[in-house]
């Protein structure tokens, strides 16, 4: 059995005060305990979030560089992030893909180094609506996949949890509805069962991520290929706990 996974995906969102009011309500609420909370707030907010967050809480860099150390301008190593006990990064978020040109080869290379030096990785992924359109949807994140199973081995997946973000969904309140979602899920770890083994295909979380909100993560979390969600908007607001406890 897959652990059920929320992430928040804070994004640009917040200043010292607001933070310290959603970890604060995050620490204090009752939580599924079953569930596995991941959240990413803005790189400047990772420290602070650490110390506040609740040893249960996993606290995940929105970005990360695939060079080690160096001449670099405005990146943030592997290592500065596990020496700030940061242990997960989130890795090719569809607004970096888009507004910053990352392509499938440099999202598998971060992914790459990310886990070499020892961080778990959301691995995002998710087509534009254009694409959707077109009946593209799995040739894009089976190719988003692609690149990266090529600088995996069997083991390293054990460190990915998938993101399957619909680009038409995120931050538009048009949520992908539960059959649009469990098709691509299912889609995806046919295609893990195919090109990397059935073992890594069944462990795999899969998670969803695109206008999830307390309303309508009840019913995409029972759905079988659904493994938890990356929360936008909503992982801001005390919501988000309700997002964590889908399946209570
Ligand atoms: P929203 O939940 O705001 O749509 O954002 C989803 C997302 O991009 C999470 O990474």
């Amino acid at each position: 059995p897959r652990q059920f996974f929320v992430g928040g995906n804070f994004k640009m969102n917040g200043v010292t005060d607001s933070i310290k009011s959603i970890v604060s309500n995050i620490n204090n609420s009752k939580r599924d305990p079953s569930t596995q909370v991941v959240i990413a707030p803005p790189a400047i907010y990772l420290t602070l979030t650490r110390e506040l967050a609740d040893s249960s809480v996993s606290v995940s860099a929105q970005n990360v560089y695939d060079k080690p150390s160096g001449a670099y301008t405005g990146e943030l190593s592997v290592e500065q992030l596990k020496d700030t006990k940061i242990d997960w990064t989130i890795v090719g978020h569809s607004e970096r893909r888009v507004l910053l040109r990352e392509d499938d080869d440099f999202v598998a290379r971060k992914t790459k180094a990310a886990i070499d030096g020892g961080l778990s990785v959301i691995l995002c992924i998710g087509e534009s609506l254009e694409e959707r359109e077109a009946g593209k949807t799995i040739e894009v994140v089976t190719r988003q996949l692609g690149a990266v199973a090529k600088v995996l081995s069997k083991e390293e997946w054990s460190k990915v949890v998938i993101a399957y973000e619909p680009i038409w969904a995120i931050g538009t309140g048009k949520v992908a509805t539960t059959t649009q979602a469990q098709e691509v899920h299912a889609a995806i770890r046919k295609w893990l069962s195919e090109t990397i083994s059935a073992e890594v295909a069944d462990n795999t979380r899969i998670i969803y991520g695109g206008s999830v909100s307390e309303k309508n993560c009840r019913d995409l979390a029972k759905e079988k290929d659904i493994d938890g969600f990356l929360v936008g908007g909503a992982s801001l607001k005390p919501a988000f706990v309700d997002i964590i406890n889908s399946r209570l």
